[in-house]
């Protein structure tokens, strides 16, 4: 057995290693040490899942935003974004076909949009709340201050996906704007954590200006806020942004990344993500084979999808909602899971 192969055993061992070894498995990517990764993640989350993954539906409620981020579709700055909000009942109508479809999870994404006040969104969490109780709703909304959060949490959401994007100031300052820090962002997370949310941190693979350092203190990190959830997907150029003619990130990095937060974190909840659909079309079927457990079909009306679009050639925008949960059902099957809609929580306490 090689020397990485061994740091593999270590850190499921251990449940971390020292930045120069994360560097150091980061720099000797090959489909052996993928393999080997991967063998031990999945088995350590059949241990705590079995053969279950967990299907989140999507809905993408509004993409206008006011932040401008390099990187992103639905920047501000993007005047070539064809905008849009959901109304309520609109909402409301994707939910219900969700429900219909048996999904108890929904998330609720946007850019960070003002219109959306902390009232209108309690509104529509509260709403939804009543009348189906049993589901567990995520936002998925950007940076809000505690106070937001708190009512957002007192109005029922249960959970809260907000990627920190990268844990180096250095890298940060490269991928946003001067008006954003990544300070706040990493005190949203630990705001969010402590009012009792289930909690999910991330990364974009391959983000321009990213080095295997910066990866290396982003698995410190992950360790260290130890989130419910991991949201990570390759860094795919979007044709309307400064970052246009900036390379994609790897299929190969990847999946190797999923399988060692798999092992690093047991029992978290980690999707295999549209991104990774996109750069590979098994992309998400290897995602899971590399330790991943999380699906999150798109429920969005499909009059708006394409505009929802952080990233070009972003798949499933075509779709009725039906035809991708159909397709996502026989993709898990395919790599010998099963889909599990009801609430799928954390199983940490
Ligand atoms: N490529 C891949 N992922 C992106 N995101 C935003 N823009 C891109 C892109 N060009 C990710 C960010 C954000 C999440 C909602 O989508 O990580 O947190
Ligand atoms: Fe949307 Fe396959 S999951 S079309």
């Amino acid at each position: 057995m090689n020397e990485l192969m061994k740091l593999i055993d270590k850190l499921e061992l251990q449940g971390s290693l020292t930045y120069e070894e994360y560097v150091m498995l980061l720099s000797n990517n090959s489909q052996e040490l993928r393999d080997y990764a991967a063998l031990k993640a999945v088995s350590i989350k059949e241990k705590y899942y079995s053969n279950k993954v967990f299907v989140r539906g999507l809905i993408e409620f509004s993409n206008y935003c006011k932040n401008d981020c390099y990187y992103c579709g639905i920047r501000n700055g993007n005047h070539n974004c064809d905008r849009y909000r959901l109304s309520q009942d609109e909402i409301f109508e994707c939910c219900r076909q969700g429900y219909d479809f048996g999904y108890r999870t929904f998330v609720f994404q946007s850019g960070e949009d003002p219109y959306y006040s902390d009232e209108r969104i309690c509104n529509i969490v509260s709403s939804i709340k009543s009348e189906y109780p049993d589901v567990a709703i995520t936002l998925s909304i950007g940076e809000k201050s505690i106070d937001s959060y708190k009512a957002f949490k007192k109005a029922g959401a249960d959970r809260y996906l907000l990627r920190h994007e990268t844990c180096n100031e250095d890298h940060y300052s490269k991928l946003h704007p001067q008006n954003m820090s990544g300070t706040n962002r990493k005190q949203c997370l630990n705001n969010l954590k402590s009012l009792g949310f289930q909690v999910g941190a991330g990364i974009m693979v391959g983000s321009p200006y990213q080095t295997k350092e910066n990866i290396a203190e982003d698995l410190i990190f992950l360790k260290e806020l130890n989130p419910h959830m991991v949201g990570i997907g390759p860094f795919i150029s979007h044709k309307d942004t400064p970052f246009a003619d900036m390379p994609n990130g790897t299929l190969e990095d990847t999946l190797l990344l999923l399988s060692l937060i798999r092992i690093m974190l047991p029992d978290v909840l980690l999707p295999s993500t549209t991104a990774l659909g996109t750069i590979n079309p098994r992309g998400r079927e290897m995602g899971l084979m590399a330790g991943a457990n999380v699906v999150m079909p798109n429920l969005s009306p499909v009059k708006v999808r394409q505009k929802y679009s952080l990233y070009d050639n972003k798949i499933c925008t075509g779709e009725e909602a039906a035809e991708c949960v159909d397709c996502l059902k026989k993709r898990v099957e395919l790599t010998g899971n099963i889909i599990v809609t009801d609430r799928g929580d954390s199983p940490r306490k």
